[in-house]
């Protein structure tokens, strides 16, 4: 969907998104394509990539706000679809934070021993949550999938440090109000976008700028780096204003930082690793560099995860 393809449903203009945002065009997955379907897509091209056996993949995490079903996980479904024999598959629900948190949960199976090879998927049907009546929100949110299969390395190359922290006081302010078991569906529900995205985007965004800077410096300095160390940033793709903010307080160059909401607009779990997966396949990270995945979401929750390629 384009800038122009919303001036005919919302009252808004390519000129507001673009200056706000720095969207232009979002992917909308057909009918009948559901979240584990993406995910899938995805994780074939990464099992690919990988070389990687079935048999050999121990867990598959699923990060996403947009699954298939209440119960069972998109990760249970995904294990079915790709026939991994041998892996537990659960999801991590942290929004736009989903791939880091299970980054940071692969690394810390892999790290005690317990696994050796995790999928890790971030992948997202926003468009089935999003409420195209609000102009507030509907403009900024996009479908998409990306995995990575994380396995241990003896040559020091890896996930280095990782960091996430939340604040759930800060709730409503990005936040589905209903359609849980604390507002369940009744049966005179009329709609009134309250089971959709709902967030007040100007709060979040001082708390993104403010929180993706502290969880990068953490990340950071929890490898023993610097940040002139950074090989390549690849933050979360919410809004370009916020990804300037975080680029000027690292002091990197705009060279340095993995840029492409203006193709996909805010994919939530799925936008780091599809700007990983472009930045990789564009030639842009070679083996040993330092990158910076940061992301930040509804819960609030946020963190970042500090990788030697
Ligand atoms: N078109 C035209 N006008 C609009 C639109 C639109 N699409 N959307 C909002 N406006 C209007 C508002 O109604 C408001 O009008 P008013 O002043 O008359 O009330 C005005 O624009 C300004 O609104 P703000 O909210 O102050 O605009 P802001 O500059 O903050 O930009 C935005 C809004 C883009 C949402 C920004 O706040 C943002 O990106 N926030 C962070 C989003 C984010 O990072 N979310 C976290 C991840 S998402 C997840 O977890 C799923």
């Amino acid at each position: 969907m384009t800038n122009a393809d919303f001036e005919k449903i919302v009252d808004t203009s390519d000129e507001w998104i673009v200056s706000r945002t720095g969207i232009r065009e979002r992917r909308i997955a057909d009918n009948g394509i559901s979240t584990s379907d993406m995910a899938v897509a995805a994780l074939r091209q990464a099992i690919d990539m990988a070389q990687c056996p079935h048999d050999e993949i121990d867990a598959i995490i699923v990060g996403t706000i947009t699954p298939d079903y209440r119960l069972p996980s998109t990760a249970c479904v995904v294990q079915e679809k790709m026939g991994f024999p041998n892996a537990v598959a659960f999801d991590a629900l942290a929004a736009c934070t989903g791939f880091i948190n299970g980054l940071s949960i692969a690394r810390a199976f892999i790290e005690t021993g317990t696994y050796k090879k995790v999928a890790v998927i971030g992948v997202e049907r926003l468009s089935s949550i999003t409420n195209y009546k609000d102009r507030n929100t509907c403009v900024l949110f996009g479908d998409a999938a990306g995995a990575a299969i994380v396995a241990g390395d003896t040559n020091g190359r890896g996930i280095l440090s990782t960091f996430m922290k939340s604040a759930g006081n800060l709730r409503e302010l990005l936040w589905m109000p209903t359609g849980g078991t604390l507002n369940p569906y009744t049966a005179d529900f009329t709609y009134d976008g309250s089971d959709k995205l709902t967030m007040n985007g100007s709060e979040v965004f001082k708390v993104a700028v403010r929180q993706m800077c502290d969880a990068a410096f953490r990340v950071i300095d929890k490898a023993g780096l610097e940040p002139s160390d950074i090989s390549l940033v690849i933050p979360h793709q919410a809004n370009m204003r916020i990804i300037d903010a975080l680029r000027k307080r690292l002091g990197v160059t705009m060279d340095k930082v993995v840029l492409n909401v203006e193709k996909y607009g805010n994919t939530s779990s799925a936008s780091v690793p599809l700007a990983l997966d472009e930045a990789n396949r564009a030639g842009r990270i070679k083996p040993d560099d330092h990158v910076l995945m940061v992301a930040f979401g509804g819960g609030l929750i946020w963190g970042a995860a500090l990788v030697r390629w």
